[in-house]
């Protein structure tokens, strides 16, 4: 047996032949083993992954959540949104965007011919932050990889972050989020586009005539990375 995955394997293997149950493993193996398998390029579907990392206790959000919020909508979309961290409701329901803010979004969805059944819907944080406080570095850090993974797995044509926290976390910048509209970046290799948060236009209704403006280009730039006529 050359490595040491192939060992953990092994391991695991025979102790669930043995034991048929939940395994006995001293602490390093486990979490070896773990690390492994959450990332694991084994892991095909994204089906799988959430399997594989919905008990996630990588950093101290695993404690406070009741739900782990893994993401929700088309395995194979071609449009991706990423808000910041699951709220109270997503946290209690497990689906990201199911509050005000949701519904808000699932209406700008609407009215570009589109619905959560056609995109994919995930956060950067996948459990919730007490009083929704913004993510934190070690969060981020531990966090980030599975976004990335949802993202080789689905492989959308066109990303959009929801919101400043969103925005900059991902591009790791300080822009402000007025000087992010309008840009395209790259998110390790998948445009990026970046628009106002649905809770920040509930909050201010003034930035809803802008937001359309970026939602009609979002749609415009879906439908030429689909092949489609406008
Ligand atoms: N806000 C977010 O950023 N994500 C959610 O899932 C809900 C609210």
């Amino acid at each position: 047996m050359g490595n040491q995955e192939d060992q953990i394997k092994a391991f695991v293997k025979e102790e669930l032949e043995i034991f048929g149950g939940p395994l006995y493993m001293p602490e390093a193996i486990q979490e070896a083993a773990e690390e492994k398998t959450q990332l694991s390029s084994e892991i095909k579907s994204l089906s799988d992954f959430n399997d594989a990392i919905q008990n996630c206790m990588n950093c101290p959000l695993g404690k406070t959540r009741t739900s782990f919020v893994f993401g929700a909508g088309n395995p194979d979309a071609d449009l991706m949104f990423v808000g910041e961290a699951p709220g109270e409701k997503e946290d209690l329901e497990g689906v990201p965007f199911v509050g005000r803010a949701g519904k808000l979004l699932d209406d700008i969805l609407k009215a570009i011919e589109l619905s959560r059944e056609d995109v994919f819907i995930a956060n950067v944080l996948k459990c919730r932050p007490p009083d929704n406080r913004d993510p934190n570095k070690d969060e981020i850090e531990q966090c980030e990889p599975y976004l990335l993974k949802q993202i080789e797995l689905i492989k959308p044509k066109l990303l959009v972050a929801l919101g400043r926290i969103s925005a900059t976390t991902l591009l790791r910048t300080k822009d402000s989020l007025t000087a992010m509209r309008g840009q395209v970046f790259d998110y390790h290799g998948t445009d990026m586009v970046v628009t106002y948060h649905p809770a920040a236009l509930l909050r201010n209704p003034n930035w809803k005539r802008p937001a359309w403006e970026d939602f009609k280009k979002i749609r415009a730039m879906y439908k030429e990375k689909r092949g489609e006529s406008a």
